[in-house]
């Protein structure tokens, strides 16, 4: 899984950019999508981002933070982050409008194994807001459907206000040939007729019977990502065929200022994808 894709042929790695917020989709009570295009022309086109990277968002006066990016590179013309309200920066990008302004820099990090997984049956595991950064590779994959095998989505979210993406959950994706989408909630709620329980070994076992040319890929909240790692090994994946994104605070993005290490590794360049099996080397931090 290393690439040189960190690094971009423009004046710096670390220099921002100005875009527009040109699209809001409000996903949850706190989880909002922004779609943001570059004001200077050919930097959108220069971009370079792979499914699973990120970029560094910023707010004059306020701060800077990383997100993933959740758009697909085959999806052209602009960039999608969906974030959580959490702090700061975070509520003050949440009250912004269409039309105002933000920095992005970036791209940063290492990104899927797109290519390694063509002809391959994907299935996709993701908690809450860890959709978005598999959204960004599930869409890769859906815009060059021939390319690969079977595709599941399996997503959970605490009630039924918290599912993010629900267009394309319940309207874009299950439309596109041989691709199937399993939703369940944590708990009952009035809203929802559908599944309810977590994401357990016994349902993965049944919507995916044989891990065959099958590559596995979780993301969500760290003790979610730790328990399906295990139910991939239960249903016989071998360590290095199961991917995910690890999530560390981060400041600069590449490499410099030691925030995001985990043992000696690195998130911000080494990651945030990463094997089971590279997992499994790491100091238990994540
Ligand atoms: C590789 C990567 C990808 C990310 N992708 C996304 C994404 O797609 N969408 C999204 O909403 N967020 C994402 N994050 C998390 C995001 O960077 C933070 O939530 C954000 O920077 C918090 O800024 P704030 O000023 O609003 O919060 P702060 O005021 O700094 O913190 C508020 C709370 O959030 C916690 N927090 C801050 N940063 C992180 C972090 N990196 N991870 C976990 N908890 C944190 C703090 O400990 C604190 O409890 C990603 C982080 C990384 C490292
Ligand atoms: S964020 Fe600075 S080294 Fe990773």
């Amino acid at each position: 899984m290393s690439c040189n894709c960190n690094t971009r042929e423009v004046a710096s790695p670390l220099l921002p950019y100005i875009a527009t917020v040109n699209k809001i989709i409000e996903e949850t009570p706190t989880i909002k999508t922004f779609q943001v295009t570059f004001d200077e022309p050919g930097i959108l086109e220069n971009f370079g981002n792979k499914p699973g990277q990120c970029a560094m968002l910023s707010i004059l006066g306020v701060g800077e933070g990383m997100i993933s990016i959740t758009s697909s590179p085959t999806r052209k013309g602009m960039l999608e982050f969906t974030i959580a309200k959490v702090g700061r920066l975070t509520s003050v990008i949440h009250e912004l409008e269409v039309g105002d302004k933000m920095a992005i820099r970036g791209p940063y990090g290492n990104h899927f194994p797109f290519e390694e997984m063509k002809g391959k049956n994907c299935l996709f595991v993701a908690g809450g807001v860890g959709l978005a950064p598999l959204r960004s590779l599930i869409d890769y994959v859906l815009d060059n459907r021939d390319d690969y095998g079977r595709v599941d989505i399996v997503y959970g979210a605490r009630c039924y206000d918290m599912l993010c993406f629900k267009y394309d959950l319940f309207d874009r994706w299950p439309k596109i040939k041989d691709t199937h989408v399993h939703v369940t909630l944590d708990r009952e709620d009035p809203k929802w007729d559908g599944r309810v329980g977590f994401i357990t070994l016994d349902w993965l076992q049944e919507i995916c019977p044989s891990v065959e040319n099958t590559v596995p890929v979780t993301c969500g909240p760290p003790i979610m990502i730790k328990l399906q790692l295990e139910n991939f090994k239960k249903m016989g994946f071998k360590p290095e065929e199961i991917i995910t994104t690890l999530e560390m605070n981060m400041r600069c993005g590449v490499g410099k200022c030691g925030r995001c290490n985990i043992g000696e590794k690195y998130i911000c360049v080494d990651g945030p994808v990463f094997n089971a099996a590279q997992i499994q080397k790491l100091p238990p931090e994540y």
